[in-house]
């Protein structure tokens, strides 16, 4: 296989809950999405990226896991996985698993028998300290809310779950902990799998001495993310990681990086490193953070997005690879946070989709994007089933730090379900998705926006998305060019071009709802469009760009 075969991949991500149910329980499953990889191959991606599907009591919805090599009852069994890796192989598709090893879940086996006692032989796998004072050990906040200790009455001890109560970290200091994950992950390399999506892998290595943290005005707890990531041994056991295991397998890895600046990110994802492939920053996600972190409800400035990521295009050229993302299973849908979900829709996802995939990196879309699908705008804490929104809802409202109203916009506007709704396969009823009743509801403008729908229409979303993923297997330029940005100071406009050798791309994207004027840089009057959102014939001089509209014009002197 071709070195570095991932750097013009285009990576499709599935969360199974929400995807095809086959057998009519409301839950998404394997057998479901063997069902669906002929509408993926029609997209025309090469890498389908699994969120979790081995044995979990659903905490998290599979984040949180008690058997590392079975499959979650609700999901089907090891014959269906093999089934469907197989039946994706034959179609020249290949699959990442979601590896989660910075924690299990309480119900895995090594922490049952390590919560039993002080001197077993798993005492070790987790993160225990004494108490301070009939304290906690630290002030360390969990990411879904609460104190990241929890008191074991058997061992007299805390254990740290930097998530969730029912999510403990594992010990990485412990040699056999790594022996451990690594022979696990090799045992999936055996069955033919093709990469990893490595869940919060910059908190694996936790700080040598635990330390209280600064806690922020208005909070109880200290922040975790910051305390822990990027520790002190952890790119040494990444190298470990790759060392031993993924050196010997023709992989694509992405590690998802929480905290990660762009000098860690060349420590990750370096091109002589020897760690991982990419990696996921969330720069660019996090900008529209408020006063109660993510819980906000305003999109950030359009300099703030361009600043952002063209540092990262820029700045990791030549030396370390990019992941390119707008969405995934815990961020709400890009079309409704930085486009217009209503009268301009198809319009703004187009333009979100070509802004997004003419940059360098691996992008990866996820279940829905290419339809345009929206926020879920549910209107009542009822109707979500994610445990970080229903944690901060709680802790917020009936704390007193906001008010309910203010806290429902900000979960319609930031919540994770909003990506969770199930997948819109066509107008009968359920979207196509089940005949059951579905785990979480269905997003009403399923009826409108559907994959048959966008399948028998030519203009639709999906085959914009199908045609940029063909340029990049096409034109060099998209993987290789380097970038530059043009326009820095505009709200509106986001502008760039790209350069290899002599060849140019010139990407142009109005990110409102209102014409703009535009000047089209000299040096372009002999190009091409490659694509763009709307018909035009004149692509030189000064041209009026309208609502959403994006193109890209290559030439090749
Ligand atoms: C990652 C996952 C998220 C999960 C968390 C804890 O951020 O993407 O869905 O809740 O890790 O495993
Ligand atoms: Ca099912």
């Amino acid at each position: 296989m071709q070195e570095n075969w991932w750097k013009n991949a285009v990576v499709y991500q599935i969360y199974p809950r929400s995807f095809m149910d086959s057998n009519n329980d409301g839950i998404g499953d394997l057998k479901g999405i063997t069902q669906k990889l002929d509408y993926l191959k029609e997209l025309g991606v090469d890498i389908i990226w699994l969120s979790p599907v081995y044995k979990s009591p659903n905490c998290d919805n599979g984040y949180d896991i008690s058997d590392y090599q079975d499959i979650m009852d609700d999901f089907g069994t090891m014959a269906d996985f093999d089934e469907m890796l197989d039946e994706a192989h034959k179609r020249g598709l290949k699959i990442m698993m979601d590896l989660v090893v910075n924690h299990t879940s309480d119900e895995h086996p090594w922490f049952i028998e390590s919560a039993r006692s002080k001197d077993n032989p798993y005492s070790d796998y987790y993160i225990w300290r004494d108490g301070k004072e009939g304290k906690e050990p630290t002030n360390w906040e969990a990411s879904f809310g609460g104190s990241a200790w929890e008191y074991c009455a058997a061992r007299d001890q805390y254990y740290l779950h930097a998530f969730a109560v029912k999510q403990p970290d594992l010990n990485w200091d412990n040699p056999k902990v790594r022996q451990e994950v690594f022979q696990m992950m090799d045992w999936w390399c055996q069955k033919g799998i093709d990469g990893f999506r490595m869940d919060v892998i910059s908190m694996i290595s936790k700080p040598e001495v635990f330390e209280d943290g600064h806690v922020r005005e208005g909070h109880q707890y200290a922040e975790i993310g910051p305390i822990i990531t990027h520790g002190p041994h952890e790119h040494e056991y990444l190298k470990e990681m790759n060392r031993e295991v993924l050196s010997r397998y023709p992989l694509a890895t992405v590690g998802e990086t929480a905290c990660v600046t762009v000098e860690e990110a060349k420590k990750y994802a370096g091109f002589d490193e020897h760690e991982l492939n990419m990696v996921f920053q969330f720069e660019h996600m996090d900008l529209d953070f408020g006063s109660y972190g993510k819980w906000n409800n305003r999109p950030p400035r359009l300099t703030q997005l361009k600043e952002v990521l063209s540092k990262w295009q820029t700045q990791l050229h030549g030396k370390a690879w990019n992941s390119l993302y707008w969405d995934n299973h815990d961020q709400p849908r890009v079309v409704s946070r930085f486009g217009n979900d209503k009268e301009f829709r198809a319009e703004s996802a187009k333009m979100l989709a070509i802004c997004l995939h003419m940059m360098q990196g691996t992008p990866y879309i996820y279940q829905g994007e290419e339809l345009g699908m929206t926020n879920a705008g549910f209107t009542s804490i009822d109707q979500y089933r994610d445990i970080e929104s229903i944690n901060a809802y709680h802790e917020i409202v009936e704390g007193g730090i906001a008010g309910e109203d203010y806290m429902m916009e900000c979960l319609r506007f930031k919540s994770r379900d909003n990506a969770r709704t199930p997948m819109q396969w066509d107008s009968s009823v359920n979207a196509g998705f089940t005949e059951g009743t579905p785990w979480i509801e269905v997003n009403p403008n399923y009826t409108g926006i559907n994959a048959r729908a966008a399948l028998a229409d030519k203009d639709s979303i999906f085959y914009y998305y199908k045609k940029l993923i063909g340029l990049r297997k096409e034109y060099q330029i998209i993987t290789e060019g380097s970038y530059e940005l043009l326009l820095p100071d505009s709200e509106e406009l986001y502008v760039y071009t790209r350069t290899y050798g002599d060849e140019k791309l010139l990407t142009v994207c109005n990110f409102t709802g209102d014409i703009q004027k535009f000047e089209v840089p000299g040096g372009f009057e002999k190009s091409r469009c490659l694509i763009g959102n709307y018909s035009r014939d004149v692509y030189k001089g000064q041209i009026e760009l309208k609502p959403y509209e994006a193109f890209v014009l290559y030439k090749c002197r």
